[in-house]
């Protein structure tokens, strides 16, 4: 992959950190202070969301005080191709986060759920202000599962937490510290992150199921090409690219 170039954050380390009781969204009080001119740099961390974010349309729920909810405001002045890696880093900054704090390693779901063993733990969603084809601001939003008792019935078969992997409790705030040290640190050297992505994808060479807006497909993933797409072998020779989407890990048939 080439160069990013450029800093995708001028201020240096990340902050200040917002703290809210409760929010409709971290991600969009965080567009929102970027049209009103804030820095870039902001942590906008709340306790409980009333209408969380989530990919592809989604929602993304959680009792408050279960999950760390967080959103950080970037001014990149990357290209528009190696904005993908903001993303990337972030799921990277999360699972060191992670390990250092909870004690397990994540792996990464393409393109950017954190995993343990084969349940979710973390999501992402990145959004972007963009101001007559300039982009002006990227929120860079993450959800993390770390104090749950129980799940909802939707997702208690494919969800876990931070403190049930653990087997202890583990802290938002310290979790939360340990992130956005290494998240200003790893934005200050986007040119390691595909590297360090590909190595913590456990997408890689498994045999996945694509599930698109328009139908689903299988294969084996087989890459990440430069643009963050995923690569799925689908046959001899034929190889399909994804760029949204949602992969299924399957088991060996
Ligand atoms: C996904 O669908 O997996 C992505 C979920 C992203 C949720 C986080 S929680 C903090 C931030 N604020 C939001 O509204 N969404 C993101």
């Amino acid at each position: 992959m080439s160069s990013a170039a450029a800093t995708p954050n001028g201020t240096g380390p990340l902050g200040p950190i917002r703290r809210l009781d409760e929010i409709d969204s971290t991600n969009r009080y965080a567009l929102d202070a970027a049209r009103a001119g804030a820095a870039p740099g902001l942590v906008v961390v709340a306790d409980h969301q009333t209408a969380g974010r989530g990919r592809l349309g989604r929602t993304w729920e959680a009792p408050a005080g279960a999950s760390l909810l967080v959103s950080v405001l970037l001014r990149p002045t990357i290209r528009l191709e190696a904005m993908h890696l903001l993303t990337m880093a972030a799921g990277l900054a999360m699972a060191d986060a992670v390990e250092a704090v909870a004690g397990f390693a994540p792996t990464i779901k393409w393109p950017n759920d954190l995993l343990a063993g084969d349940r979710k733990l973390a999501g992402m969603l990145t959004e972007a202000e963009v101001v007559d084809g300039e982009v002006t601001a990227v929120v860079v939003g993450i959800g993390v599962n770390v104090m749950w008792t129980d799940f909802p019935p939707e997702i208690a078969e494919t969800a876990t937490a931070c403190n049930i992997v653990a087997g202890r409790a583990v802290s938002r705030d310290e979790l939360l510290d340990a992130f956005v040290a290494r998240y200003g640190a790893r934005l200050v050297d986007l040119d390691a992150v595909p590297e360090d992505y590909r190595a913590r994808l456990g997408t890689l060479g498994q045999r996945v199921r694509i599930e698109l807006a328009d139908g689903t497909f299988e294969g084996e993933a087989v890459g990440v090409a430069d643009d963050g797409s995923l690569e799925v072998r689908t046959g001899p020779g034929a190889t399909r690219t994804v760029t949204a989407g949602d992969v299924v890990h399957l088991r060996p048939a």
